[in-house]
């Protein structure tokens, strides 16, 4: 099939390539000539596994580009996977959908599905549709669908290959027929439903995760007080295959461009419809209470940040991934620069990207040793391997008081035996050896 992505973001880049990679012919457009340039030239704009080799396997059937019309003119089947940042309320902001709305209906002069890719409230394929046919300018035959994404940056290309589910939300059967021919060489089951249910689908997926983390960041909070260690009470919950493993890793919250958008506009939702999300609610607010749980402790070490320095290890929202959109680092480090500590980063990844927002305010570091040499503190944001791999003897030899607060749960205590460290996690009991 012809397809068509708009938005080479995450979800637009990941999906168009591989569905070149099942052998559909697709072009993805992008306003952002950048961007298109990079990929014509075979390097993906975002850091993310396996994307490049993808991208260079299937170079045959991809095309990138900035004309739109160009890229309507033969799609059978149109993706729109553009971005819905939050609005100040906490509400999704739908301008880009409707923007790439006007283009279609100005442009299209062929029957074709559209595909809505986006996260997007309940109810928006519906209007989506609505405002297509009344602003379409040809008299062509449109069909619209819903089909949500579950990858997980850092493993997208994974995540998309060997989905859990695919899930296709249609109001007619041609759609839905299209739809699952598109999809046949994947190897996932295929839930089938309305539009409304599919919206509902991603954004509960979503706000479970976001809730699951926030329960075991409680339940982590709760063994610190009473001398119980979550890596152990995490292990013995998620053997139960009711509970599940995957999402109790206890820190210091979640971040990304996902959970707390998508929590926060779920909840503006059900608000507007008068329904008590209340679980969703406390998942929001535990979060944030979460993220500055770390900080909260350095009072206890010294009492004021003015001659401090903090080493920062991992800046990034999760490992693997360059994007820093509400990492816990960030707000992290702007409490601490307002306070007058001193800041020396490193992150594998994701310096560059700080660098745009933070270019003078931060020492950057060229390694771990680099970064943690002569600090008072030591604040650990990302469980990046080579953060978790590293040589922890070197902590007390380096800083000038080797104090760690890990929010990620990098190291495991016995590792820190008979050091002269001051280490303080999520849910564990903390080390005072100094
Ligand atoms: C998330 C979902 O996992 C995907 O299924 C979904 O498709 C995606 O959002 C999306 O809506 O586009 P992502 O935000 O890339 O994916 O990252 P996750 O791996 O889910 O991690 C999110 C945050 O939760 C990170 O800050 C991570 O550190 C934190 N987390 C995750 C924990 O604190 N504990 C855990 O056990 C797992």
């Amino acid at each position: 099939m012809n397809v068509t992505v708009i938005g080479t973001g995450y979800v637009g880049l990941v999906t168009g390539v591989c569905l070149a990679h099942i052998g559909h012919q697709v072009t993805c457009l992008d306003v952002n000539l950048e961007k298109i340039s990079l990929m014509r030239e075979g390097k993906s704009p975002i850091y993310e596994k396996d994307l490049e080799t993808l991208m260079h396997q299937n170079k045959t059937r991809l095309t990138y580009t900035t004309d739109y019309k160009l890229a309507y003119s033969q799609a059978d089947v149109i993706f729109i996977a553009v971005g819905t940042p939050s609005n100040p309320d906490g509400s999704a902001n739908l301008t880009y959908i409707y923007e790439v709305a006007d283009q279609l209906a100005t442009h299209l002069d062929h029957d074709c599905l559209i595909v809505l890719k986006s996260t997007v409230p309940i109810g928006t394929t519906l209007q989506l549709h609505t405002y297509l046919l009344q602003h379409l300018l040809h008299p062509i035959h449109l069909e619209v669908a819903f089909n949500p994404e579950f990858l997980a940056q850092g493993r997208a290309v994974k995540d998309t290959l060997t989905a859990s589910r695919i899930v296709i939300g249609t109001e007619s059967e041609s759609a839905q027929k299209q739809l699952t021919e598109l999809y046949c060489r994947f190897n996932a089951p295929i839930v089938y439903t309305n539009w409304a249910s599919a919206e509902l689908i991603k954004y509960a997926s979503n706000n479970f995760l976001a809730l699951k983390i926030s329960y075991i960041n409680e339940v982590a909070n709760l063994c610190e007080r009473i001398g119980a260690d979550i890596e152990d009470v995490a292990t013995g919950m998620g053997l139960d295959p009711r509970i599940g493993k995957h999402f109790l890793q206890a820190g210091i919250g979640y971040g990304g461009s996902c959970f707390p958008k998508d929590t926060k506009a779920l909840y503006h939702l059900t608000k507007q419809l008068d329904e008590a999300f209340r679980t969703l609610k406390a998942t929001i607010d535990t979060n944030e209470a979460q993220v500055l749980r770390l900080i909260n402790r350095i009072p206890t070490y010294y009492p004021s940040y003015k001659d401090l320095t903090i080493a920062i290890l991992g800046l990034t929202f999760k490992p693997d991934t360059d994007d820093l959109r509400d990492a816990p680092s960030l707000s992290n480090v702007k409490f601490l620069l307002q306070q007058g500590a001193t800041l020396r980063a490193y992150d594998p990844v994701g310096m560059p990207n700080y660098q745009k927002i933070y270019p003078k305010e931060i020492t950057y570091c060229s390694s771990i040793k680099h970064a943690i040499k002569d600090a008072d503190l030591c604040l650990i944001f990302t469980e990046w391997q080579e953060i978790k791999s590293f040589d922890v003897s070197q902590f007390a030899l380096l800083m000038k008081k080797a104090i760690i607060l890990d929010g990620r749960n990098c190291y495991t205590l016995s590792q820190f035996k008979d050091l002269p460290v001051v280490y303080s996690s999520i849910g564990r009991t903390t080390l005072n050896q100094l």
